[in-house]
């Protein structure tokens, strides 16, 4: 492939990408959208600059404007998250994670967290971050049922294994968990509590999940782009006034784990906070309903959606499950459904033990129907289009161009300052 060719490969790509999140139907819960002015403020000068170390007291000259944008946004996420303490520097929810490890811990020491079978994240593992740092990971004992670490297993573990830190938050996550008891129980025992939030923690400054900060964690994590609605990157976050903390968070990002930090995206993380400002405690609360809402619909329509009798969900997931434990028809589920216009990414349930392979379930997320304006209505057409897929098993090629068509209504990117198109131009 000669350069031309190897540029007009990815332009291809891209464009073909663009086209096809525009016709159909986005599930995986991770994910969303930029706003015009988020979008706008990514693309400025500032992506070619450095500015290593805090607003005021750099390494580098020509850093003035910047710290202009960075004092903002440290107070606005100190509004935005009501906390005392705001790091807006990482450049994803995973090195908010390893720089909050960094501040936390010293290699070999012992910490707890949610197995990743269960919900956890991999950077909760010892292939990932927990590793990087060398620490000693023990996983909570789960109660299935509940989806959420078992109280008292939890409780006497921690007391037995004196960690030196506590780490919650799940990737698969449908219900808050009892963090203030086990936080206590933490503390009692002098480790420190961390909440990994980079999933709810659009949900959270909404006001519409568990506020971990009021709940006993010292220090809460999280991604800029999931269900915060902004550009990729991370938050570190905390409510305490130990200023030794504080340091050691600032520290741990740069020069911990960070040198250049991704100025433009700091820009888009300032803006989407204004934003989020304006229209974010509404933006939280449609998630959540549109999420109930279409677990509702998708019961009706004869699938097995978990968690039926607590309303399936106080988040912006839902968990269906497509067969037994193992035997991959989550995998399948989500290939049928990709083929017919709808993007979702299997998931392990209680049950399934073979992590690649064998998940029975798939994981569907509301952040970027609700941003595009769906309400219940469209949930209801959504878990229609499922049914066509899965229970009907219509030719996909016949649902795709009826999502298509169903999609071309929604093209706009709702709950922001300035509306505008949700997906390229192409
Ligand atoms: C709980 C949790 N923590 C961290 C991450 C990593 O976030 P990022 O993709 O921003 O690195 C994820 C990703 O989905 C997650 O689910």
């Amino acid at each position: 492939m000669n350069p031309t060719q190897q540029v007009d490969a990815v332009m291809q790509a891209s464009a073909a990408s663009g086209r096809h999140y525009r016709d159909s139907i986005p599930m995986i819960a991770s994910e969303n959208i930029l706003s015009p002015l988020v979008a706008e403020a990514i693309q400025g000068d500032l992506h070619g600059r450095y500015a290593e170390g805090l607003p005021g007291k750099r390494y580098y000259q020509g850093c003035d404007d910047f710290d202009t944008i960075e004092n903002i946004g440290i107070e606005s996420a100190q509004r935005v998250f009501n906390c005392r303490f705001a790091n807006i520097q990482s450049i994803s929810g995973t090195v908010s994670n390893m720089g909050a490890l960094k501040a936390l811990t010293k290699p070999g020491d012992t910490i707890t967290a949610v197995s990743t079978a269960d919900g956890g994240h991999i950077s909760h593992h010892p292939m990932g971050a927990v590793g990087m740092r060398g620490l000693n990971l023990v996983t909570y004992p789960w109660d299935e049922e509940r989806m959420e670490p078992d109280v008292d297993a939890a409780s006497k573990l921690i007391r037995t294994e004196q960690p030196e830190l506590c780490l919650f938050g799940q990737s698969v996550i449908l219900f808050p968990i009892p963090l203030q008891e086990l936080a206590d129980v933490a503390h009692e025992v002098g480790a420190r509590v961390m909440y990994d939030g980079a999933h709810v923690l659009g949900l959270i400054a909404g006001g519409e999940f568990q506020d971990p900060l009021r709940e006993g964690a010292d220090v809460m994590t999280g991604s800029s782009h999931k269900t915060f609605p902004g550009p990729q990157g991370g938050f570190v976050l905390s409510d305490s006034d130990d200023e030794l903390l504080q340091k050691k968070l600032n520290n741990a990002i740069f020069p911990g784990v960070c040198s250049s930090y991704h100025l433009h995206h700091v820009a888009g993380k300032v803006v989407a906070m204004a934003e989020f400002e304006a229209h974010g405690k509404q933006y939280a609360k449609d998630i959540v309903s549109n999420a109930r809402a279409l677990g509702s619909a998708l019961s009706s329509e004869g699938f097995d959606v978990i968690a039926e009798e607590r309303n399936f969900t106080a988040s912006h997931q839902i968990l269906t499950r497509h067969g037994g434990p193992d035997s991959g028809a989550g995998k399948r589920a989500a290939q049928r459904l990709e083929d017919c216009g709808i993007i979702t990414n299997m998931n392990m349930l209680p049950g399934d033990t073979k992590a690649m392979s064998g998940p029975s379930g798939l994981r569907l997320g509301t952040p970027e129907l609700t941003r595009i304006g769906m309400g219940a209505d469209e949930m209801q057409d959504v878990a229609k289009f499922f049914a066509r897929s899965l229970l009907s098993e219509e030719n996909p090629e016949t649902v795709k161009s009826d999502i298509a068509r169903f999609k071309s209504e929604f093209q706009t990117v709702k709950y922001a300052i300035q509306e505008g198109p949700a997906y390229p131009e192409i």
